[in-house]
């Protein structure tokens, strides 16, 4: 899919404020700083059209960008971000819970996981709470420019592994560098896809 244009809309605190056209949407969630807004940027190609940062906790806002005119991508604030005081961490998980499971326009979220680490449990329990949500997720792993091929496969395998032990099937998987462009054809196919089957 080409990516003609990209536009920042909106930034809001609340789901009831977002964009009311209708327009299907897809969202990036994710422990903070794992590359949910660098990601965002490689998809339309556009450099800060997300604001990122090397420090956790950049993104505190919903954040919709429209995409040619038709769909949104939205990037979210971050879950787990350690160094937030409680009531912060509380405002954000307030946040992104009522959009998750508010949001009719929301078609697919994106999981964000960083390939180097070892499976979370900050992670698997979010992915168990979309199940029993009922919310259609995708997993993304991010940052693979950071790894060896063979350490990658490894560490995919043990992810998928451990996903084994709750779920019966595996969403969709994708492998992405932000900084080297990987996965980007996938994604904006699978994308392009879901909108045409709309
Ligand atoms: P919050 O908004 O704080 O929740 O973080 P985020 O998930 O939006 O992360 P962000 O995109 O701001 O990226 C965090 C850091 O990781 C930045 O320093 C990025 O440059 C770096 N980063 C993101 N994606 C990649 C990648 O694919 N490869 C490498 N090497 N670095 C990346
Ligand atoms: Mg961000």
């Amino acid at each position: 899919m080409e990516i003609k244009s990209a536009e920042f809309v909106i930034s809001n605190t609340d789901v009831k404020k977002c964009p009311d056209k209708g327009l299907p949407e897809y969202a990036f969630i994710g422990r903070s700083n794992v590359g949910k807004s660098s990601l965002i940027n490689m998809l339309t190609n556009r450099r800060g059209l997300a604001m990122t940062s090397s420090k956790p906790g950049k993104t505190l806002l919903i954040n919709h960008f429209i995409i040619n005119d038709n769909w949104y991508l939205v990037d979210l604030p971050g879950y787990g971000y350690a160094t937030a005081g409680k009531s912060m961490r509380g405002k954000l998980k307030n946040i992104i819970e009522s959009y998750i499971l508010y949001r009719d326009e929301l078609t697919c979220l994106f999981v964000l996981i960083d390939c180097r680490i070892e499976p979370q449990q900050i992670d698997i329990e979010f992915m168990e709470w979309l199940g029993e949500n009922s919310i259609p997720f995708s997993i993304v792993f991010t940052k693979i420019d950071k790894l060896s091929k063979s350490k990658l496969s490894e560490n995919l395998k043990a992810y998928r592994d451990k996903l084994f032990e709750t779920w019966e099937e595996l969403p969709p998987i994708f492998i992405t560098s932000s900084e080297k462009g990987q996965g980007r054809e996938e994604l904006l196919g699978y994308i392009d896809e879901i909108n045409k089957s709309l």
